[in-house]
């Protein structure tokens, strides 16, 4: 088992990686703040995969466990979870000492977090992230929210989990798609920060199913040290921690552009650095060579590295909307070399715009 530390202004946050991960949290629930309450959060699919097994480790005598469960995907990351999961917990009495508890991936790790930091006006969660997109980003930094008609994430508080459990046996049944879009943020994390990181996974190609426990665990504990490092320099996001959004510009505008669910958050990120790359080759800030090595990792993975059929016009049109503006206009995370980077938001849409012909041609 290994265990990391995440640094807050609140208080620190421990990740536990590994097998059996989850009877770290079991013990949370016996010490001196033991909490009153359990009110776990998850989704159909993980409850009926694993609900049993979280279920036994957590139960301890006199505490109660009540459960919202909601429909898998990203379509129930709405208002309308985020009620029931208050009203779920109202109803079975969960009061300020109440543990909240998020079962499954991102969208339910988000939801819970949001669902329990205005709860009552806060109380406290766990993570138990069972995705290795929540493992290694998602469930990591205190980024909690809930998704508008309007666009994606646009309500939300930063809370940070009181402990995340990342137990490792929960992989086993995820799709081999869903783990690879999860290993594009592995590459995005090795490629802003730690070159040699990306030499390993890079070296995996597409055998990731047959990754055995513990080189997996070494990676996921590696990619989370580092966000969480990137996380503790800048929780709100003032600047450093746009590094992370390396390949989100595009990524975002892809996942916008074609309607969210035909590619996977992982898959349009992982297009999304092959263009990042791209464009910053274009404009001398990353040495040439890059983008062509980084794509090979890329596809390596069997991950994609272009878009098939996308209308370019509301690709454009979505990017401009981005959340992550800066003051000039897109933000866009370039990188200098492999594990360094740039952030940058004066380039020119009329470069922007002319790569984009280049890179959507080469599709
Ligand atoms: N807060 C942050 O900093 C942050 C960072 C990155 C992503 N996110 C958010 O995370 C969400 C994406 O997360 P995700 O990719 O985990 O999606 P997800 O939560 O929708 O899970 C993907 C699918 O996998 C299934 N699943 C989950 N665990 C499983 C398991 N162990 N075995 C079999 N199936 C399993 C789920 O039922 C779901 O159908 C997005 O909403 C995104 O905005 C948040
Ligand atoms: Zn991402």
């Amino acid at each position: 088992m290994r265990k990391l530390t995440v640094r807050a202004p609140n208080g620190d946050t421990p990740v536990w990686v590994g097998n059996e991960a989850i009877r770290r949290v079991g013990g949370l629930l016996r010490g001196k703040s033991r909490p009153s309450s359990l009110h776990v959060v998850s989704d159909r699919a993980v409850w009926k995969l694993h609900g049993r097994t979280l279920e036994e480790t957590l139960s301890t005598p006199g505490l109660s466990i009540s459960k919202t469960l909601l429909a898998p995907g990203e379509s129930a990351k709405s208002i309308a979870s985020l009620e029931r999961i208050w009203r779920d917990a109202a109803r079975h009495g969960v009061d300020r000492r109440g543990l909240f508890v998020a079962f499954g991936g991102g969208v339910v790790g988000d939801l819970t977090g949001f669902a329990a930091g205005t709860f009552l006006r806060g109380v406290a969660f766990v993570q138990v992230p069972t995705t290795l997109l929540a493992m290694v980003d998602a469930s990591v930094g205190g980024k909690t929210g809930a998704n508008l008609p309007e666009g994606k994430n646009l309500v939300g508080v930063f809370l940070q989990p009181r402990a995340v459990a990342m137990d490792l046996r929960f992989l086993a049944t995820l799709s081999t798609r869903e783990l690879r879009a999860g290993w594009a943020e592995v590459i995005k994390t090795a490629a802003i920060r730690d070159a040699r990181l990306l030499e390993r996974v890079a070296s995996y190609g597409p055998r990731l199913d047959a990754l055995d426990r513990s080189s997996l665990a070494d990676i996921v504990a590696r990619a989370v040290a580092i966000k969480a490092r990137v996380v503790e320099e800048d929780e709100r996001e003032a600047n450093l921690r746009m590094i992370l959004n390396f390949g989100h510009t595009l990524g975002h505008g892809i996942e916008a552009a074609q309607g969210y669910g035909k590619l996977l958050h992982g898959e349009a990120v992982a297009i999304g650095m092959a263009f990042a790359a791209r464009l910053g080759e274009r404009l001398g800030v990353t040495p040439s060579g890059v983008a062509r090595t980084l794509e090979e990792i890329i596809a390596g993975a069997d991950l994609p590295t272009r878009v098939r059929s996308i209308d370019r016009r509301l690709l454009i049109k979505a990017m401009g909307r981005d959340k992550k503006r800066g003051p000039k206009g897109q933000r866009w995370v370039l990188l200098r070399d492999f594990g360094e980077t740039v952030i940058t938001d004066d380039v020119p849409v009329r470069i922007v715009s002319s790569e984009l012909d280049r890179f959507l041609e080469k599709g």
